[in-house]
C-alpha cells in the first residue's frame, strides 16, 4: 500500500500561486466579517492544512469583523498591531500571524500588519476567522495575485478552518471536498437574503477557555465514540438548514441549528478526558430559551467552543428578547454590510 503523502500548507500555497509569484507592492488592505456556524465544523481529517471531516454552514454578521493593512518593512522582524497595540512576538496572536506570513514571503521580507477589529470584547465572539480572512485579502491586494474568492477561501482556511467562511456576507457553506490537497475544500456563498433574521449575542463569560478549539477537536476525533455518529448528524442537519434557508423557515432553521450545536457538545462530553465549555449560566440561558419557546416564542440558540450563546430569532421578537436577556446584543446579518462583500 502507498504511504499517504502529507501535504503541507506550503504545498497548497505553491499550487495556488506557482504562476503568480510576485514582489509585494507598497501596501495591501482587506476586510472580512465574523461568521457564526449554524451547522458546525468540528473535527479535521487533515490537521496540517485544516481539512474538515464534514461540511459546515454559517451566517456572517454585517457589522462585526476585521480590517487589516499590510506593508513591507525594512526590519529584521515582523510587527503585528492589533487594535492599536503592538503584540508581543511570543504571543499566540503574533506567532500565528508570523507563521502565516512565512507561507508567502521570501526569506528577507518582513511586514507590518495592522489589524483593527470592531468586535465588542463582551460579545463572546472569536475573532480569528475574520482576522485570517482579512489577512488573506490584504495579502492578495499587496501581492496583486488577483485570486478568486474561493481561492482566497482556501488560503484563509490555512490560517484557521472557519476563516474560509468569512470571505462572504450572508449564508455561506464550506464544502467538505474530497481531495487530499484540499483544493476542493472552500466556502461558497448561498444567495438567499433573509432580512428579518436576527442573531442575539449573549455573553456569559469572556475569560480565556481552558482548552482551545484546535486541541479540543483533535481530542474529540481521537477519543469520542459519539463522534462516530457526527458525520450522519451533520448530513441530516445540513439538508435541514439548506431547506430552511431556501424557504425562510425559522422553526426549521432553529431546530436544526440548535440541535446541531448540542450534538457537537455531546461529542465533546464523550471525549476522554471530557470537554465541557458550558458554565452554569450557559445552561440557565439555554433553559430560558426553552421556556420562552414553550410559551410560544420562536427563539433558538447555537453555541461554539465556549460558554456563550448566540440566539436565532426574527425581527418581530427583538423587543421581547431584549427584555428577557439582559445585555443581549442584537445583530441584523443582512443589514447593509460595512465589509463591501454583498
Ligand atoms: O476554525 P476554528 O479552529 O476556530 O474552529 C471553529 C470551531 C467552531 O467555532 C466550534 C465551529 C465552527 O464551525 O465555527
Amino acid at each position: 500500500m502507498d504511504a499517504q503523502v502529507k501535504i503541507s500548507k506550503g504545498d497548497v500555497v505553491d499550487r495556488l500561486l506557482a504562476e503568480r509569484k510576485s514582489v509585494p507592492g507598497k501596501r495591501g488592505s482587506g476586510q472580512a466579517p465574523v461568521n457564526i456556524a449554524l451547522c458546525k465544523y468540528w473535527g479535521k481529517r487533515d490537521e496540517n492544512i485544516n481539512l474538515p471531516c464534514t461540511p459546515s454552514l454559517s451566517i456572517s454578521l454585517a457589522e462585526f469583523g476585521a480590517k487589516t493593512d499590510i506593508e513591507p518593512v525594512d526590519s529584521d522582524r515582523d510587527v503585528f498591531i492589533l487594535n492599536g497595540e503592538v503584540q508581543d512576538k511570543a504571543s499566540d496572536a503574533a506567532s500565528r500571524v508570523v507563521e502565516y506570513l512565512d507561507l508567502f514571503r521570501t526569506e528577507q521580507e518582513r511586514f507590518r500588519v495592522e489589524s483593527v477589529t470592531n468586535i465588542p470584547v463582551a460579545a463572546g465572539l472569536a475573532s480569528s476567522a475574520s482576522g485570517f480572512a482579512a489577512l488573506a485579502l490584504a495579502l492578495d491586494d499587496l501581492f496583486e495575485w488577483g485570486l478568486e474568492r474561493r481561492e482566497l477561501s482556501v488560503l484563509a482556511r490555512l490560517g484557521s478552518g472557519s476563516a474560509c467562511r468569512s470571505l462572504y456576507g450572508g449564508f455561506t457553506e464550506w464544502l467538505v471536498g474530497e481531495r487530499s490537497d484540499g483544493m476542493d475544500s472552500f466556502a461558497v456563498p448561498i444567495e438567499t437574503v433573509w432580512e428579518d433574521l436576527r442573531i442575539g449575542l449573549v455573553e456569559i463569560s469572556s475569560a480565556p477557555k481552558a482548552i482551545g478549539s484546535r486541541p479540543a477537536m483533535s481530542r474529540t476525533v481521537a477519543t469520542s465514540q459519539f463522534y462516530r455518529c457526527w458525520a450522519a448528524r451533520v448530513a441530516e442537519d445540513m439538508a435541514e438548514i439548506r431547506a430552511a434557508i431556501a424557504s425562510r423557515d425559522l422553526e426549521r432553521l432553529g431546530t436544526a441549528s440548535e440541535g446541531n450545536a448540542l450534538a457537537m457538545h455531546a461529542t465533546m462530553l464523550d471525549s476522554r478526558p471530557a470537554i465541557l465549555y458550558w458554565k452554569p449560566e450557559s445552561v440557565q440561558a439555554m433553559q430560558h430559551v426553552w421556556h420562552l419557546r414553550s410559551a410560544g416564542v420562536p427563539i433558538f440558540f447555537t453555541m461554539d467552543a465556549g460558554p456563550n450563546l448566540k440566539l436565532i430569532f426574527e425581527e418581530k421578537h427583538t423587543a421581547l428578547i431584549e427584555s428577557e436577556f439582559a445585555d443581549v446584543r442584537v445583530e441584523a446579518p443582512f443589514a447593509k454590510s460595512i465589509f463591501n462583500l454583498f
